[in-house]
């Protein structure tokens, strides 16, 4: 509930409409201490325009306002203070939980429009990287925050699937591979091919030739070679698929590169009728100068397209199909320019929807300070940081509750969780370095520590088996107040987390709930027969519901027990 809004109108009102809501909004603080009360308006902003000492300004307004719904408001120096009133407060936010469920939140930013995010996009026949699964993760989740926000979004796979490298993969495998190999290991196997190729082509330049004789052949839509390009990929999905469920992720469409191939000669046709096809060097471009960016390379002289000629295939297609209100790449940062040529080249075809195109780029993951790549066997197994993960969940559950039902199934969540929960927890701009007793810690600020926060919710509402529907909230507990003002926030999050793209926001409110939760625990007897219990447990549900519905969001589950 956006109570700072309610605070904005009682000060609008309170200076005759001198300073519009909206201007007011920006000003509001919250102060670090809720001593302060529970938003504070600096009212030398005022000062200027009525032409009087803050102090005076503050004690003049307070004394014009309508108090009805706080406990109070005081001027304090320059300040205006504003207490909520807490009764009222609870009520209201504790009531909506409940009655809402896992809704409570909901917004209608998107009115239902439809917005494609392109993430994961591995390459066929080559291993996932750290950060293909970054944009998993990341993308994943921001469908999730979009969804609640009533956007539709369409998770889009662009698999790298098309590209000269098949053709000496095909070359490869004809000399030396084995159906047998691939089967059992296809990624490992195609990329052995692949990486023998490169050395033996070194030596013997003939095989150059071959391999762009292959190309061709899967160019012009022969038999063979177009069997082998589907099998690769297929192969190669299946290992992808393995990870996508483990981490429950699903996907809308595996349309990747190789879908554009009968759309790329209307982009070269719209380029050239717009009169921006220019040739350099053989190639065709197009000039961004004015962008202050490098030329977009189109088609290549031996007439092949490149990756920037499928992505505007791709944006023109995701245009048409879903009509999008935005398009979104989740992209690793280090492709950035390959995105703004994107947008630039789109917006110079006359394009004005090239505007809802946003790049969401990450940091990258590092370890002891370097640069992951394949090349120089620094590479991260996913498949063995899960397994790990899980392990040690399911060694934290022996030593806690031996006798847990489903333990198979919680230590996977709770491993699983672990892993989603540390990709997610920063800026996704920021690096990180990558060291695994850091991704499976449970205590401090991590997914498991949520997990644990719901699940004692969860065990403490089976203790008291009380049907709370219907409930006449009534809580004056100052324990519970910071709980109470992180609940009422949620919506607030939501709407952060979709504007900026970040799903760090909703991470970091989780650890907050989680931690003011464990806080009002450790000071209040939740169980006890008075009054207010009833009102305590609507505080644990609406905490339950909130932490699970914030992991939900994330990609996390959160099992009742653990
Ligand atoms: N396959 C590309 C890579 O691994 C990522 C593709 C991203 N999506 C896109 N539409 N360009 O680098």
């Amino acid at each position: 509930m956006d109570y700072k809004l309610k605070v904005a109108e009682v000060v609008s009102q309170a200076v005759d409409g001198q300073l519009s809501v909206d201007e007011i909004v920006t000003k509001i603080e919250v102060p670090k201490s809720l001593e302060l009360g529970d938003y504070a308006f600096p009212a030398f902003v005022l000062a200027k325009v009525l032409r009087k000492a803050p102090q005076m300004i503050a004690q003049e307004l307070v004394e014009k306002m309508d108090q009805t719904g706080f406990e109070k408001i005081e001027a304090v120096g320059p300040y205006i203070n504003f207490f909520l009133d807490k009764q009222a407060f609870s009520q209201d936010v504790l009531g909506q939980i409940l009655d809402q469920a896992d809704h409570y939140g909901d917004l209608d930013l998107g009115q239902g429009r439809q917005v494609p995010i392109d993430m994961s996009s591995p390459n066929i026949a080559k291993p996932m990287s750290m950060g293909h699964l970054r944009s998993t993760v990341i993308g994943n989740s921001l469908a999730n925050i979009l969804a609640k926000a009533n956007y539709q979004p369409v998770k889009i796979n662009h698999l790298g699937d098309w590209g000269t490298q098949f053709g000496k993969l095909m070359c490869a495998y004809k000399m030396w591979g084995s159906e047998e190999e691939v089967k059992k290991d296809p990624i490992g196997s195609l990329l052995h091919y692949y990486v023998r190729f490169h050395e033996e082509a070194e030596s013997k330049p003939e095989l150059d030739d071959q391999a762009r004789e292959w190309f061709k052949r899967l160019e012009d839509g022969d038999e063979e070679a177009n069997f082998l390009w589907k099998w690769f990929r297929e192969e190669s999905l299946k290992t992808f698929t393995k990870v996508y469920d483990r981490l429950g992720i699903t996907f809308d469409s595996y349309n990747g590169e190789a879908f554009y191939n009968d759309k790329m000669n209307e982009i070269v046709d719209l380029l050239e009728d717009k009169g921006l096809l220019k040739e350099s060097q053989g190639a065709q471009i197009v000039d961004l100068e004015k962008y202050n960016l490098n030329p977009a390379l189109i088609k290549k002289s031996n007439g092949t397209t490149l990756y920037m000629t499928r992505d505007l295939a791709a944006a023109l297609y995701r245009k048409r199909t879903y009509d999008f209100a935005q398009s979104l790449y989740v992209v690793g940062n280090e492709q950035s320019n390959h995105f703004k040529q994107l947008k630039a080249v789109l917006k110079e075809m006359g394009y004005d929807w090239s505007d809802d195109i946003h790049h969401i780029p990450f940091g990258l993951i590092t370890q002891g300070g370097k640069k992951l790549s394949t090349r120089s066997g620094r590479i991260i197994l996913l498949e063995e940081v899960l397994d790990e993960a899980v392990e040690l969940a399911q060694k934290q559950i022996e030593e806690k509750n031996p006798s847990l039902a489903n333990k198979e199934e919680v230590a996977k969540a709770v491993g699983v969780g672990a892993v989603v929960f540390h990709d997610l927890k920063n800026e996704r701009l920021n690096n990180f370095d990558f060291d695994l007793q850091e991704v499976v810690r449970f205590e401090g600020e991590t997914g498991p520590y949520v997990q644990y926060s719901h699940a004692r919710a969860m065990s403490i509402l089976r203790k008291a088996g009380k049907n709370l529907s219907g409930v006449q909230v009534n809580l004056n507990d100052p324990n519970a107040w910071e709980t109470l003002r992180l609940l009422g926030d949620f919506d607030q999050i939501i709407k952060r987390a979709v504007e900026t793209y970040e799903p760090s926001v909703i991470s970091k409110y989780a650890i907050h709930l989680a931690k003011a939760f464990n806080k009002y625990y450790a000071h209040t007897k939740v169980l006890v027969e008075d009054r207010e219990l009833e009102s305590r447990l609507a505080l644990v549900q609406s905490v339950a519901i909130v932490l699970k519905e914030s992991l939900r969001l994330l990609g996390v589950k959160a099992p009742d027990e653990m």
